[in-house]
């Protein structure tokens, strides 16, 4: 079934593209996706659709969550998320990998299926092959009444509104705030100390501001975006929080403007990448400012030596790269969500200078509902 949004989502409203509109519409989004569910009380969130009581939810041993493309690294973020704010071991999988690898189904573990659409044929397999073996599985989606969300025992709306363009954006962005209140509230049936769910509330409502503040600098990032539009390839590094970054990032780049892209841990660079460092390959370097620093700011340091060109996504201007991109900082667990955003910018302006079909890119569809 597809569901009626409202016509007037599908103006342009003044805006060239849809992806430019989406990009534009996250602080909105983020906001729609918070509303009514923070709990300041206890310090922790409300999800309605759950259907998970407390007793059931510390049950919980392990945390599996299955995606394709987009919304699968939005699962790599929310995988982070709930093993520091809940210390539940989890990660994300490619929902078509976990499908036929005949993986091992355990009655302790929490399935999470993410498709911004839920009609995404390999995600919607998976859940129905995880319930068939008497797993529970969770959805998180953005479309309403789709045919995930229904198979699936309960889950978080993502209330990113209607996507348009094929590759993803505010929906990402809300798939990843989503994945922050999941984790809030299992950490908060957990260990997590009323402190730190504050101190994760505090941070999800600075999120809309510091989004809009982002956008602010789309004039920067335009002019960037001018420089790599030339680039042949690019490279792509994060480390632990910032490789999720870099993956997406790495996606919509190649998705919407044909430079092919690459990413990597930054700790994994010097067993192989650094070969193909040289001033025709620029890198982008996700830096935050968290306990990783130092040792971000040493990769960029071994990319410098080797001549090769850098820009940065960082809390603050970055001595080794030779240009930043300075994104407002947010609790360190929160920091995922905000430092993709100006990477959008800079993939769709990078395909706007190459004069690329950015809504409807080559080859490529909205959503693939056959194998
Ligand atoms: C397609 C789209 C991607 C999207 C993926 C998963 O490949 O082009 O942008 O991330 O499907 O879609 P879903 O609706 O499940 O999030």
């Amino acid at each position: 079934t597809t569901v009626e949004w409202e016509a007037a989502s599908y103006d342009m409203g003044g805006h060239d593209t849809y992806m430019h509109k989406e990009i534009h519409e996250q602080a909105d989004a983020v906001d729609r996706v918070l509303r009514g569910r923070i709990d300041d009380r206890f310090s922790t969130v409300h999800l309605g659709g759950l259907n998970l009581d407390a007793r059931e939810a510390r049950r919980i041993r392990r945390v599996k969550i299955l995606g394709c493309g987009t919304s699968y690294h939005a699962g790599m973020i929310g995988a982070q998320m709930i093993e520091q704010l809940a210390r539940i071991p989890a990660d994300a999988e490619p929902a078509s990998e976990f499908r036929y690898r005949n993986a091992v189904v355990d009655p302790d573990t929490l399935y999470v299926a993410v498709s911004q659409s839920g009609e995404t044929y390999d995600v919607l397999a998976a859940v129905q092959e995880l319930k068939r073996k008497g797993a529970r599985v969770l959805g998180v989606v953005n479309v309403v009444g789709s045919a995930i969300a229904r198979e699936a025992d309960g889950g978080i709306y993502v209330h990113a509104g209607p996507e348009v363009c094929v590759v993803s954006t505010k929906c990402f962005t809300n798939t990843t705030v989503a994945f922050a209140l999941l984790a809030l509230h299992l950490g908060r049936t957990r260990d997590l100390s009323v402190r730190d769910g504050k101190r994760i509330i505090e941070g999800l409502r600075k999120l809309p501001a510091q989004i809009a503040e982002i956008m602010e600098r789309e004039d920067d990032v335009k002019k960037l975006a001018l420089q790599f539009a030339e680039a042949r390839s690019m490279l792509f590094i994060g480390r632990v929080r910032g490789y999720p970054v870099a993956r997406e990032a790495s996606l919509k780049l190649k998705e919407i403007s044909y430079i092919h892209a690459e990413a990597y841990p930054a700790s994994e660079l010097k067993h192989g990448p650094l070969a193909l460092i040289e001033p025709a390959l620029p890198t982008v370097a996700i830096v935050p400012d968290d306990d990783l620093l130092e040792k971000n700011r040493a990769a960029m340091e071994e990319i410098k030596a080797r001549s090769g060109r850098i820009l940065a996504v960082a809390h603050q201007p970055q001595e080794k790269a030779d240009e930043t991109i300075v994104v407002p900082k947010n609790e360190d667990e929160l920091d995922p969500i905000l430092m993709g955003i100006p990477l959008q910018l800079l993939a769709y302006h990078t395909a706007l200078a190459l004069g690329r079909d950015i809504d409807k890119p080559r080859n490529l569809a909205k959503s693939v509902t056959v194998e």
